[in-house]
């Protein structure tokens, strides 16, 4: 069989890069299209730019879109900007992607839910975002759903690579200097490792094109509920810096723009039974992000 091709929607970020890598070690196609070539800001020239992508020769079989307006903080002061790439945007490229009949694959968030704490959030629940990213990125979903059938929207949450800057990434660059970090400790979620997602994502493709998939809803993040603080702590740890110690503080001893869901670890047992993909193991995918990250840097 031929290799799948897949267009990456996103080129400089952690989840495009992840895609990139994942897709060099299974033998898939992957082509990422990102700013300056596709610059989803600019509507028209972006509508042009797809539509040639998507009906010339070579025309992918299915395209991933990793590209969204994720400054949570930035967001609150720029609501027209996060609204017009997580939502106009994606209803864009719904647009071209049902006209080329071409299925898409569009990645979420778990910012999307309210936070309350309790079991971890199905897809079947009440989204109620406290955020002008998770509104935002809540009515792309929305938006794409209306408008092409052949989409699966996938949330995720707390992505980390050893492509910076992400939270891991972060914390290492701050331990290697500070004795003291200060970092949140009443906030709930799934850290999730990119490397396991891009792997589920293009597991996922490989499904769409066997014919077998149920569209629609999905979660999909790590094994392991916790704070922001525990997170830190165990990259620390694996990391070993031990010269650095985490002070757990509350949300509001850290005043930032956007306010934070207080829980919002995703359930993945769904995509775990329709696709076979099981949560990612939290631990294993830290342990290869930092050591990875460590000999980089
Ligand atoms: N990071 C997380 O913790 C997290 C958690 C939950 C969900 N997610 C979701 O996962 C997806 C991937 O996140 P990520 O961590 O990879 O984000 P990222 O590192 O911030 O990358 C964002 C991507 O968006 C693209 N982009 C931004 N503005 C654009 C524009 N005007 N035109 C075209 N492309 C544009 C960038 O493309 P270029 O710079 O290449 O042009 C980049 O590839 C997003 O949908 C995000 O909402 C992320």
């Amino acid at each position: 069989m031929t290799p799948m091709r897949i267009l990456v929607i996103g080129q400089s970020g952690q989840l495009a890069r992840a895609l990139v890598d994942s897709g060099r070690n299974i033998g898939v196609q992957i082509e990422t299209i990102g700013r300056p070539a596709l610059d989803l800001g600019a509507p028209d020239q972006a509508r042009n730019t797809l539509e040639s992508r998507l009906t010339g020769t070579n025309r992918p079989e299915l395209v991933i879109n990793t590209a969204a307006f994720t400054a949570v903080d930035a967001a609150e002061g720029k609501k027209a900007a996060a609204f017009q790439l997580n939502r106009d945007a994606v209803c864009l490229l719904a647009e071209v992607c049902a006209a080329a009949d071409c299925p898409l694959i569009h990645v979420s968030t778990d910012y999307v839910f309210s936070g309350q704490p309790g079991r971890p959030w199905q897809e079947g629940d009440q989204p109620a975002p406290v955020s002008a990213y998770g509104a935002s990125k809540l009515a792309g979903e929305t938006a794409l759903a209306q408008t092409w059938s052949k989409h699966i929207i996938l949330r995720t949450a707390w992505l980390f690579s050893e492509h910076a800057p992400n939270f891991m990434t972060k914390i290492i660059e701050r331990a290697r200097t500070q004795s003291i970090i200060r970092v949140v400790n009443d906030q709930i979620g799934s850290p999730t490792p990119a490397r396991d997602l891009a792997t589920t994502l293009l597991d996922m493709a490989r499904q769409v094109r066997d014919g077998t998939t149920p569209w629609g809803l999905y979660h999909y993040a790590g094994d392991t509920a916790m704070s922001w603080a525990d997170f830190a702590e165990a990259v620390i740890r694996e990391a070993g810096l031990p010269d650095c110690r985490i002070e757990r503080i509350a949300s509001s001893d850290f005043p930032a723009a956007a306010e934070r869901p207080s829980w919002s670890v995703l359930d993945s047992h769904r995509t775990t039974e329709v696709f076979g993909c099981a949560a990612a193991d939290f631990k294993a995918g830290l342990s290869r992000a930092v050591h990875h990250y460590m000999r980089l840097t």
